[in-house]
């Protein structure tokens, strides 16, 4: 992949998880919408990125008239390696070009380093992931509106800015063992930040615009409770919100969902490779 492809790349992966939507989303859930227009440009920023820092983990696949019809993303932190992106064009899907791509991805990076991938329902996905050797954890999607009466007093928490990235990286490396380094530059330029400090305990979450969290780490799980509070704060009261890659593990993110009145789903899966499950901890789809 170069920086020359990422608009297709765009288009692909846009394509790829609407006609996935559109044939599986649930008849009780809202109807399946394309990317809107308005996420296109900072999904390009967050993908020129990777293309920049990561440029032997970025693959596309081209057909005949050299049309990109497939690609994958992967990024290195600090010894561990995540996959970003996936996709192939519906109509050319399961015919071997994502296990090209994968294997692509995964050569960037030792075969045996700790790996983590935030997995659709896919079920070509997850049989892909299982295939090149990652474990499967089911995970939960909480969505709903945010019982404002619920939401506790949260003295200790305050807004985060670039400043803070050196602390980020230290909350990353205690919940699960290696720093997002970089990629707090660009998640930092793209989503309100939210801190949490209280003596050692720690805890940072960014935010969908519409509230909840993207991505939170924590050195312990009151902290990422007080965290996860403050993100749900931020939506408006009549509008649900959502959040996904929830596992099993982090009990403490389902009862707060719980006790802020949000329906808990089974949706997506988290795959692990030579690591156990990070906690406390929600993955960020783009850079986990
Ligand atoms: C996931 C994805 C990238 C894989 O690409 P692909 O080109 O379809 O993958 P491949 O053809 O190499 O592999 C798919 C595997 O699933 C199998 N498969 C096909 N349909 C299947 C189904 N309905 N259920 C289970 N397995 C299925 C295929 O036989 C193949 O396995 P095999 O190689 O052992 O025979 C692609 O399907 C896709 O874009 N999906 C929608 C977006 C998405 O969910 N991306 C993953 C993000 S985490």
């Amino acid at each position: 992949m170069t920086l020359n492809d990422v608009s297709a790349v765009e288009r692909v992966t846009a394509e790829a998880f609407y006609a996935l939507d559109v044939a599986t989303r649930p008849a009780d859930w809202p109807k399946p919408e394309r990317r809107p227009a308005h996420r296109t440009e900072p999904w390009k920023v967050r993908l020129r990125h990777l293309v920049n820092h990561d440029a032997d983990g970025c693959w596309v696949a081209e057909d005949d008239d050299g049309e990109v019809v497939g690609a994958a993303a992967a990024l290195r932190r600090e010894g561990l390696w995540a996959l970003s992106t996936y996709a192939v064009r519906p109509g050319l899907q399961a015919r071997g070009v994502g296990r090209r791509l994968l294997d692509a991805a995964l050569a960037y990076g030792p075969p045996d380093s700790p790996g983590i991938i935030s997995s659709s329902h896919d079920p070509r996905a997850v049989r892909r992931y299982r295939l090149a050797g990652f474990d499967i954890h089911p995970a939960m999607l909480m969505w709903g509106t945010v019982r404002r009466s619920a939401i506790p007093a949260l003295p200790d928490v305050r807004e985060g800015s670039a400043d803070d990235i050196e602390l980020l990286d230290e909350i990353d490396r205690a919940s699960r063992g290696h720093g997002h380094g970089v990629d707090h530059e660009v998640l930092v330029s793209q989503w309100p930040l939210r801190i949490y400090e209280r003596g050692t305990s720690r805890a940072y979450a960014y935010l969908y615009p519409a509230g909840g969290p993207h991505l939170l780490a924590a050195t312990d799980p009151d902290s990422a409770s007080s965290v996860l509070w403050a993100a749900l704060e931020t939506a408006q009261p009549d509008k649900p919100v959502d959040f996904h890659n929830v596992t099993g593990e982090q009990s403490w993110a389902l009862d707060v969902a719980l006790a802020a009145g949000m329906e808990v789903h089974n949706r997506g899966f988290l795959a692990l490779r030579a690591m156990p499950v990070p906690a406390p901890y929600i993955p960020s789809g783009h850079f986990l």
